[in-house]
């Protein structure tokens, strides 16, 4: 299958790219697995305007990489939202390109693409989640996307902070694709 991974940390070598790396080692298992990844939080892509001038199924007004991202998310199969905790929700970097889904949603929702989260916050607490467990799973219904996988990776500030556990569920999960 089709995999794109978006991911959204500015740390390109930071906790979340470390743990979907594990991921990614496991689905290449899989040799009919085609693997994409796009550093969302490097690319350009400017927050939604509002403008309705797509009015949410017609081409965005904004020329820049959310365009083609957004095309490449209508060509996959799975999509694998990659992201640190910030403020208990998604990094901006992500966010901003999910309100670009805007312009597309109606084709978005008609794929029913499936869909994996992977999130670390430096916080081992039980709240820490709480938010963003919310969004994913409103974001999932809301787009017509079957959720097949979750990794909530808590306590993981930094590489070195993260517990393997996280890492060998990363690879499982990539694994079973
Ligand atoms: C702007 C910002 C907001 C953050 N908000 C939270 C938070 O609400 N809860 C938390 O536990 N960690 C928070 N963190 C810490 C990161 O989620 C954590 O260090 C994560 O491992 C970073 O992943 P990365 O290396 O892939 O970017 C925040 C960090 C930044 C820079």
């Amino acid at each position: 299958m089709k995999i794109l991974i978006l991911k959204g940390s500015p740390h390109k070598n930071g906790t979340t790219n470390t743990i979907v790396n594990e991921f990614i080692k496991g689905a290449k298992a899989n040799k009919n697995n085609i693997i994409e990844e796009i550093d969302v939080a490097h690319a350009s892509i400017h927050p939604c305007k509002g403008c309705d001038n797509c009015m949410m199924n017609g081409p965005c007004i904004q020329k820049d990489d959310g365009e083609m991202i957004l095309k490449k998310i209508l060509e996959s199969n799975l999509v694998v939202f990659v992201t640190p905790v910030y403020y208990f929700g998604f990094s901006a970097q992500l966010k901003t390109l999910i309100d670009r889904f805007y312009s597309k949603n109606m084709k978005i929702t008609s794929k029913h693409l499936k869909v994996i989260y992977i999130a670390a916050s430096w916080n081992n607490d039980s709240k820490v989640m709480m938010a963003i467990s919310e969004h994913m799973d409103i974001l999932s219904s809301y787009l017509e996307m079957e959720e097949v996988g979750r990794i909530l990776a808590k306590g993981a500030g930094s590489p070195s902070m993260i517990n393997e556990k996280y890492l060998f569920e990363a690879y499982k999960l990539g694994k079973s694709l």
